[in-house]
């Protein structure tokens, strides 16, 4: 015989969501599981069980959004499966794609039956529930704030989730480099009210959320009111968010260097819960090419930049992202670009090939980067800066710093964490000390994590890791 809670369980609605793309995407996949779990959605990791999928997308490259059509249609075959054994299936596309593409996704892809943008996904119970008797399209920016409508996430969805919450602070960016769509489908730049953001903090922390990635599209451009009126830059952010008990850690993503102002750079040698690590796209290290892309700062004033950060916290690990092939990038560009890695020497980074996004100023440019040479350049750039991330992560055998521990390991005994440098670490640590800052020194470097071992109790913690010869010479 089934117990009422197995029934309820076992009627209860699922929905699966997929996201793509950046860290603001997965914060807002997590929104949405929120904004259905009261209306009797329960989230699955298994597609073919859900009775709402939504697919979160991501528009930067052209790839990802091409992904997302073939993605589409394997959930058109799913879709007649379950339909064939009598199960309703309502399909959403949310996120970038969404906004930019709008109509045409139904018209490309007739299994779609929402079609839902990043400002819009607050009203999703009420859109869903319309969805299910036509084809429906939101993508107005909406007077109202969504943050206003959204449900705090339950003490077991945070739980689930681990003890890394991202917080979206900012949305939106009013900086127009030539080759980003992000202007048009994010809209202009607005900051979340600080009080409304601690809040939110808060609730995390108190479900035992212990690291905390403020995230927006231009984050270090936040500019927030506080309940006295007054506008908190970052670095005021990060100063009240740390004073919240249960916040161990502190991370932010991404940046412009245009924002990069002295008072975040103090944060990072004054406020003991920023993570020693900044997320600085430059995208080119030629000044002819960054002028081309409007990024409005030279290669020289990022080089400044990077000077006085590693002077104010000279254990900061950096990383960056650059874009290959933009139009009429020279073998001389490219080679500036090269030679700014170099000098900079990144803990990690991300390059991509230039892809032209319509509606962006670059897109229109005449002379286009032929692909095969976009292709050498990346794997050129990507050699190098895979280089410097072995170096680095070399370097930080023999450190000591602190680990939040998250989860279990493959291997029974063991828990996993991030360095303050983003590195993941794995330790035989009690499972007890899950959401303690737990001192660890490095033993060993594997491909893509690093192995540590727990060297005292978490209480003599202390947030500065130790610095190693090795890696004042790389600063
Ligand atoms: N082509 C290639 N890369 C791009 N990015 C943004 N737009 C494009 C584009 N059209 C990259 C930039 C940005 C990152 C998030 O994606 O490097 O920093
Ligand atoms: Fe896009 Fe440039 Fe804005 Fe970053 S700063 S989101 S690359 S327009």
């Amino acid at each position: 015989m089934t117990s009422p809670a197995q029934s309820s369980a076992a009627n209860a609605r699922r929905v699966f969501i997929k996201s793509y793309g950046c860290q603001m995407n997965v914060y807002d996949a997590q929104r949405m599981a929120d904004v259905v779990g009261p209306e009797g959605f329960v989230e699955t990791s298994r597609i073919e069980d859900a009775d709402l999928v939504v697919l979160n997308t991501c528009h930067i490259r052209e790839r990802a959004s091409e992904k997302i059509y073939s993605e589409l249609g394997k959930v058109r075959e799913l879709k007649r499966e379950r339909a064939s054994q009598g199960l309703e299936t309502t399909l959403v596309v949310a996120g970038c794609v969404a906004q930019a593409e709008g109509r045409e996704i139904l018209r490309r892809q007739p299994a779609v039956d929402l079609v839902v943008g990043p400002q819009n996904y607050h009203r999703l119970p009420e859109l869903v529930a319309k969805a299910r008797r036509e084809r429906v399209v939101d993508t107005e920016f909406p007077s109202e704030d969504k943050f206003d409508h959204l449900p705090a996430p339950s003490r077991e969805a945070v739980q689930a989730r681990g003890v890394s919450a991202f917080v979206t602070v900012q949305e939106g960016c009013d900086k127009f480099c030539a080759f980003c769509v992000v202007p048009y489908t994010r809209g202009a730049e607005m900051s979340r009210p600080v009080d409304k953001i601690l809040r939110e903090i808060e609730g995390l922390a108190a479900s035992g959320a212990r690291e905390f990635t403020l995230i927006g599209q231009n984050v270090n451009a936040y500019h927030g009111l506080d309940a006295t009126g007054q506008t908190i830059a970052l670095a005021g952010l990060f100063a009240r968010a740390a004073q919240i008990p249960g916040v161990l850690r502190l991370r932010y993503s991404t940046s412009h260097p245009l924002d990069m102002d002295e008072a975040l750079i103090r944060a990072h040698a004054e406020n003991e819960k920023l993570a020693p690590y900044l997320h600085l796209p430059i995208q080119s290290g030629s000044d002819r090419i960054l002028d081309a892309m409007n990024r409005r700062h030279s290669a020289a004033e990022y080089l400044d930049i990077v000077e006085r950060v590693r002077r104010a916290r000279p254990d900061i690990a950096l990383s960056s992202d650059f874009i290959v092939g933009f139009p009429g990038e020279t073998d001389e560009d490219f080679h500036a670009t090269l030679a700014l890695v170099r000098e900079v020497g990144f803990a990690s980074a991300y390059a991509f090939k230039y892809s032209a996004r319509p509606g962006t100023p670059a897109a229109e440019k005449e002379d286009q980067t032929a692909e095969a040479l976009k292709a050498e350049r990346l794997a050129e750039l990507q050699a190098l800066l895979e280089a410097q991330r072995q170096r680095f992560n070399r370097d930080t055998v023999g450190k000591r710093f602190g680990v939040v521990f998250d989860k279990p390991g493959r291997h029974a005994g063991q828990l996993v964490g991030r360095s303050p440098y983003m590195q993941g670490v794995h330790a035989d640590v009690d499972a007890a000390r899950v959401g303690e800052m737990t001192e660890v020194e490095i033993v060993d470097i594997r491909p893509n994590s690093l192995s540590g071992r727990i060297v005292v109790a978490p209480s003599s913690w202390s947030s500065t890791p130790v610095i190693t010869e090795s890696m004042e010479e790389r600063c």
